[in-house]
């Protein structure tokens, strides 16, 4: 294989385990995961599921308790001292809360990782003021970060990582304390340091959105393990895990409408020509006039109380909850016709005689 069809980052069989009062926890178990040169690589996962202690093993920062980490062709726990601490140097970090140096301007912290190197003054200064610009926020290097908004916080912190030319950057929830909007910014930052600059970028998170945004790849991590992966659009438009399948349905809102509908009590006393129905489809069948077609040929009516459409690349995920009413038998019919139009459908809550009606939440 040319050394430019290696991966960038390769991590072969690798495990952390803790002791936890007495027991032994699996952080990361047996994770293989192999990052390109140039790619944007998203990791997605609950909390508690090992994506900061499976990045940290990326720059060693967390040891492996067994496995390999080969970044850029070095092995990294073969590595002496002096040669990993120059290696960690090719490995940018950022994370949620920032973590800059308060006693120091905006430019001082862009200088901070520069101070250790042999360079000039004026080439230190200059290079910081050259990142700084770099993320937008030349107007600022005087500026405390007391003084600065999340958003022109993780600017600093993102400039700062770009100190040592990195090759990789690494982004752990830099985005989760950000409005969207400003969320959308850093990201849109993130994407254009990749194309300028050629930097890698694995980015950690609990959002698809993010992910969507400007990932090409994604690992979807639970319980120290990645349980699929591969292209973005690809995952995300065919999960094959539930747990993938809840991120586009929390993605799409569907999760937070259920919930709504479950606390809802009107929605509680269904009469017997009633259903209550979650339909989802996709592809085709987002642009084809189903519920019309569904109303019309069976005499249905529908009450819509939700509706989205989720767009993955070219393919639309299309969700919906409606009350249904109508005779018994055109109910049934008409049901069967969505089936055998590819819509999923799933039957949330019907008049249920002499007990209360249950409206089901869970989807997947
Ligand atoms: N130093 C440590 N000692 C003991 N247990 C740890 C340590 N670091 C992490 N863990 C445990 O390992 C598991 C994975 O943690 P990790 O921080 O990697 O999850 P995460 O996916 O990043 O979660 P979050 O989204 O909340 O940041 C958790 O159960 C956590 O409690
Ligand atoms: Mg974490």
């Amino acid at each position: 294989m040319a050394d430019s069809e290696k991966p960038i980052i390769d991590l072969q069989d690798v495990s952390v385990t803790f002791q936890s009062s007495g027991k032994q926890l699996h952080a990361v178990n047996k994770v293989n995961l192999q990052i390109n040169k140039g790619d944007v690589y998203g990791i997605i996962g609950y909390s508690g599921a090992g994506k900061s202690t499976l990045v940290r093993t990326i720059n060693l920062l967390q040891k492996p308790t067994s496995g390999n980490v080969i970044v850029g062709n070095q092995e990294l726990l073969k590595l002496s001292n002096p040669e990993l601490r120059q290696a960690r140097k090719k490995i940018g970090m950022i994370f949620q809360h920032f973590n800059l140096l308060n006693s120091r301007t905006v430019l001082g912290n862009v200088e901070y990782p520069l101070l250790s190197q042999r360079i000039s003054k004026a080439d230190r200064v200059a290079k910081a003021k050259k990142l700084l610009d770099l993320v937008g926020l030349s107007e600022f290097e005087r500026a405390y970060p007391e003084q600065l908004s999340g958003g022109q916080k993780q600017r600093v912190a993102i400039a700062r990582s770009l100190a040592n030319d990195p090759d990789i950057l690494v982004s752990d929830e830099a985005t989760s304390a950000l409005d969207p909007k400003t969320t959308d910014d850093i990201l849109k930052l993130l994407k254009r340091l990749n194309e300028k600059l050629g930097l890698t970028v694995v980015l950690i998170t609990h959002e698809m959105q993010v992910i969507k945004s400007i990932c090409q790849h994604v690992a979807v991590m639970d319980d120290g393990k990645i349980i699929e992966r591969g292209d973005v659009a690809k995952v995300f438009s065919d999960p094959q895990q539930a747990l993938t399948q809840n991120f586009v349905d929390s993605s799409a809102n569907v999760t937070e409408a259920l919930a709504q509908i479950k606390a809802d009590q009107s929605l509680q006393a269904l009469s017997a020509n009633e259903r209550l129905l979650f339909l989802k489809f996709r592809g085709q069948a987002t642009k084809e006039s189903l519920i019309s077609d569904l109303t019309e040929l069976y005499k249905l009516k529908a009450n819509i109380l939700f509706a989205n459409i989720e767009r993955i690349s070219s393919t639309s995920i299309g969700y919906l909850i409606i009350i249904l009413s109508g005779q018994s038998k055109q109910l049934a019919d008409g049901i069967n016709f969505l089936n055998q139009h590819g819509v999923n459908v799933k039957l949330l809550a019907t008049e249920k005689k002499g007990e209360q009606t249950n409206v089901k939440t869970n989807i997947s």
